[in-house]
């Protein structure tokens, strides 16, 4: 299988520059707290948010439900697991009462004062509100009681819509690494 180099962007947030207030949110729209019962629903809703993106094509196992199930215990399981940082969104229909899965993001700490920002994903159906932004703000704050001061993560150059988010969350742009990966062409 050919592989393929995806430039990607590493970038730091400093909580010591404060975290702005984000928009209320849509009152339709609850934000879940880490709890080990929520294991399914975030591996639920990564593969829902990752599976048609160029990111399931950087990496794989986003592309595949059984691959996001194992990487969120991977992650949950990690010693620098941030449970402050790990948030589940889900929408309450106001119809039916139906409770639908469409946000998710988990966080690591990778140094005693940095922590890592895992895979946020929006419901394609649910994008372009702000949810994203407020999911970003409830897991920086989650960060800073966690103690830590940055907070990093790693995006595709070519993911406009995210790259456009953490600009205006104020990330910075700190270093650019190249992901190779092998695509399977139909
Ligand atoms: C990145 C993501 C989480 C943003 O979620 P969201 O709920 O749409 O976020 P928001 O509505 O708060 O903000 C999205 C921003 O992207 C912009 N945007 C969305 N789609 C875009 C596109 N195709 N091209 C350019 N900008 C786009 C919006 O205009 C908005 O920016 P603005 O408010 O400055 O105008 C969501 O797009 C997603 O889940 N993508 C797939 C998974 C992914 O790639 N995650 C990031 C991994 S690093």
């Amino acid at each position: 299988m050919p592989v393929t180099y995806f430039q990607r962007y590493r970038m730091r947030y400093d909580l010591w520059q404060g975290i702005a207030d984000a928009a209320p949110a849509n009152p339709n729209y609850h934000f879940r707290g880490w709890n080990e019962k929520l294991l399914q629903h975030h591996a639920e809703v990564k593969f829902r948010s990752f599976r048609s993106e160029l990111d399931a094509n950087v990496f794989p196992c986003l592309g595949d439900a059984d691959g996001c199930l194992r990487l969120m215990k991977e992650i949950s399981n990690r010693q620098g697991f941030v449970p402050q940082a790990t948030w589940l969104v889900q929408y309450q229909d106001p119809e039916t009462g139906k409770v639908e899965n469409c946000g998710t993001v988990q966080g690591i700490r990778s140094q005693p004062d940095v922590g890592a920002i895992q895979n946020i994903g929006i419901v394609a159906s649910h994008r372009g509100h702000g949810l994203g932004t407020q999911l970003m703000h409830y897991c920086l704050r989650g960060f800073k009681e966690a103690g830590v001061r940055f907070v990093t993560l790693e995006v595709t150059s070519h993911n406009t819509g995210a790259m456009r988010l953490y600009k205006r969350l104020g990330f910075q742009v700190l270093k650019t690494v190249y992901k190779s990966a092998e695509i399977k062409y139909s």
